[in-house]
């Protein structure tokens, strides 16, 4: 009945007033994989998400969820689906026991189910030891694994997670990962909206781009990455007055122009004979006495394919958060490749 699809999205529309939220957007989320909804702010990804979850119409278009049509059988959807909002929705006031038996007997348990429910959960969600403690001083991961577990009451058939780690600190955020891994090899499909195309790239099989209402694109991991061009070199120089020559020595040898971010010393651009390029740069870098603090090849990043997609970096690089992530996100990359090599 779900031919295999736990979500299906067929030119949905949402208008309000003039502003079309979704504009033809298409989905199809196979089961038992955790489903990556990227796109930039206001691209469309909580309506989408609100629709799917049956919080809100659909003006036009077509979805069902776990093979129900999502307006004409919205009640029979709400049974088998669990939502964790952009917002957690958890009460500050209440013990993390309290909060899971209070959605149990919202969801219809009964007393006694939901009490042996949250024991189970907070288990799960490795929340034991907090238990009774009020919420109120969670760390932001706890809460977020709390909100997880508080849409697994009913052991949903499938979850829709809108951004559930933004603003968690990297370890949190880790923890929050765990979690989804388990529930999705419990048999849960996951539809995960995200800014963050590091917890895409690692969690999704597959990962829909979105902008302007519309899915722009629908690939795995690999290829959209793909899509973007194949390895890259880049070299990051010591000094900044060094890029331009960094960048002439490199467009020697790729194979389209070097490209730099505004305030970074890095400089990069596609290559095709990759070790051939990188040696090449590397001697004549040298030779010109251009200062080098680092020199490799990487994979296009989810960034670069976020980038060439939607003409937008993602949005929540914010000052503070840019520099660490880029970091770590360039460690990762490097890393992997070793790992490949
Ligand atoms: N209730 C509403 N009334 C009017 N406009 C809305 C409403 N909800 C969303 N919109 C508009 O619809 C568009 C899509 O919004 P949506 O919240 O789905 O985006 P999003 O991709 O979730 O963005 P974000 O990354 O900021 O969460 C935006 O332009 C938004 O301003
Ligand atoms: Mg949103």
């Amino acid at each position: 009945m779900t031919d295999g699809y736990a979500v299906r999205a067929e030119a949905l529309e949402k208008r309000y007033g003039e502003k079309r939220a979704l504009d033809g957007f298409d989905l199809a989320v196979r089961e038992g994989t955790v489903h990556g909804l990227l796109g930039p702010n206001g691209a469309g990804k909580t309506t989408a998400v609100r629709i799917l979850s049956t919080l809100i119409r659909l003006d036009g278009g077509r979805a069902t969820v776990a093979g129900l049509d999502v307006a004409r059988q919205s009640r029979e959807v709400r049974a088998r689906i669990g939502l964790t909002g952009q917002y957690a929705a958890v009460d500050e006031v209440l013990t993390g026991r309290q909060n899971l038996e209070m959605f149990g007997r919202l969801f219809h348990l009964g007393g006694r189910r939901a009490k042996v429910r949250a024991v189970e959960l907070l288990e799960q969600f490795d929340l034991t030891d907090a238990a009774d403690k009020g919420v109120g001083k969670y760390s932001g991961g706890m809460r977020r694994r709390l909100d997880l577990a508080a849409s697994m009451i009913l052991a949903p058939a499938v979850l829709f997670l809108d951004e559930p780690t933004t603003g968690l600190d990297p370890r949190s955020r880790g923890e929050v990962w765990d979690s989804v891994r388990a529930l999705v090899a419990d048999g849960t499909t996951v539809l995960l909206t995200t800014q963050y195309l590091e917890e895409a790239d690692k969690l999704a099989s597959h990962i829909t781009v979105i902008d302007q209402g519309r899915a722009i694109a629908d690939d795995t991991p690999d290829g959209l990455k793909n899509l973007v061009g194949g390895d890259r070199i880049e070299v990051v120089v010591a000094e900044r007055t060094d890029i331009p020559r960094a960048a002439k020595v490199i467009a020697r040898v790729s194979d389209g122009e070097p490209e730099t971010e505004e305030g970074e010393l890095r400089v990069h651009a596609p290559v095709i004979d990759r070790v051939s390029a990188l040696t090449e740069v590397a001697r004549t870098l040298q030779d010109e006495g251009v200062q080098v603090e680092d020199i490799g090849l990487r994979r296009p990043s989810l960034d670069d394919v976020f980038l060439r997609l939607t003409g937008h970096r993602t949005e929540k690089h914010d000052k503070n958060d840019t520099n660490e992530k880029y970091e770590k996100h360039d460690k990762n990359e490097k890393h992997d490749k070793g790992a490949r090599a």
